[in-house]
């Protein structure tokens, strides 16, 4: 099968600008009606349809003849439309192999670069612009394009807490919203906590520091009991800057062989205000501890661990949680 790379490579603008019309046609309805792509596209009608029906046979857009003509487009080519957007901004310069395929989400390697904003200037218009610079060398990142609405939507919804007030989502809405808060938290968290730095986000893709490394539940730790309490110490300096990851687990925790950790994996994080927000987090805890019982027979107390991380609040924070539940049930 193709990789991204090749089937990006193979494409022309023409191409990319129908792909890019449909999307946002698909922001107001599911078939894109092929009239509207000529007016959007900005491309005569011989190139609409000679486009439309090259990207049929290539499998990365729809078309329904009923009740209209109409076009759509799968997450295949929502990536490219993505991918198409960060090498024009100049973040992506080369996409590499696939780091990984999770259940809501493909994470390729890539080469690319950092835009770091120098000053804010008055623009030609009077508005206000950023001045960007771009590192002169290419840094390893990773890319990461969110299939949040691919899985069953109503389970999304019910673990997703950001999409709790939008009935009915379509799957680039949920996409985009799930990529959206990662970088949202990724940007809160770094550098306090030992999360990939983000570089960019563009539709329902996170770019992100390649930190290298291993998922936890792969490795054989020579110093299990090391590694337990630098994972407890990020977890406490993530719930200093009020969040909880809410999806902790021997996935989600990257280690490379210099011991350096990264935690991974955060568009479900919550607010330490989030009603769940603590019984989530024990949830974290108790993932990471039972991990490192099963593995190295690490005896670890689960309270012990709550009660590191909670640090002086613990008194306070669980009389108001067990309060909440009290009332909750009466
Ligand atoms: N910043 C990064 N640096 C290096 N590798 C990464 C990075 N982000 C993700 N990966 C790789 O991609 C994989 C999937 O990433 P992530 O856990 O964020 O996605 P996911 O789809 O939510 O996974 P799952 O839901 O299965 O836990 C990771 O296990 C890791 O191997
Ligand atoms: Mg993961």
């Amino acid at each position: 099968m193709e990789n991204l790379a090749e089937t990006f490579l193979k494409l022309d603008r023409k191409e990319i600008t129908l792909l890019k019309a449909i999307e946002r046609g698909m922001r107001h309805c599911e078939w894109v009606p092929a009239e509207d792509l000529m007016t959007k596209a900005r491309l005569s009608p011989k190139a609409v349809s000679g486009g439309l029906s090259k990207l049929v046979d290539k499998k990365l857009v729809f078309k329904t003849k009923e009740p209209y003509e109409g076009y759509q487009i799968g997450f295949a080519a929502y990536d490219l439309v993505a991918l198409s957007d960060l090498v024009d901004r100049d973040v992506v310069v080369s996409l590499g192999a696939l780091l990984g395929v999770g259940k809501e989400s493909v994470v390729y390697e890539a080469l690319g670069r950092i835009h770091v904003a120098e000053s804010t200037e008055m623009g030609a218009t009077g508005t206000a612009e950023e001045v960007t610079e771009a590192t002169e060398e290419k840094l390893p990142l990773a890319v990461k394009f969110h299939r949040q609405g691919r899985t069953s939507f109503k389970h999304v919804r019910r673990v997703r807490d950001h999409l709790t007030d939008m009935p009915r989502c379509a799957w680039i809405h949920a996409a985009r919203l799930g990529a959206a808060k990662e970088f949202r938290t990724l940007k809160h968290l770094f550098p306090e906590v030992s999360v990939p730095r983000p570089v960019a986000l563009s539709h329902h893709t996170v770019v992100m520091e390649h930190t290298g490394g291993k998922e936890l539940y792969k490795l054989d730790l020579e110093n299990p009991e090391e590694c337990l309490e630098i994972i407890f110490e990020e977890v406490a300096a993530t719930w200093k800057k009020e969040t909880v990851h809410a999806d902790l687990s021997p996935y989600n925790v990257l280690i490379r062989e210099d011991g350096e950790i990264a935690i991974i994996d955060w568009p479900q994080a919550v607010s330490r205000t989030h009603p769940q927000a603590l019984e989530l987090l024990e949830r974290d805890l108790k993932n990471v501890v039972n991990h490192f019982q099963r593995k190295y027979r690490l005896d670890f107390d689960l309270e012990e661990a709550l009660a590191f991380v909670l640090g002086e609040e613990k008194t306070g924070e669980k009389e108001r949680v067990t309060g909440e539940r009290e009332r909750g049930s009466s």
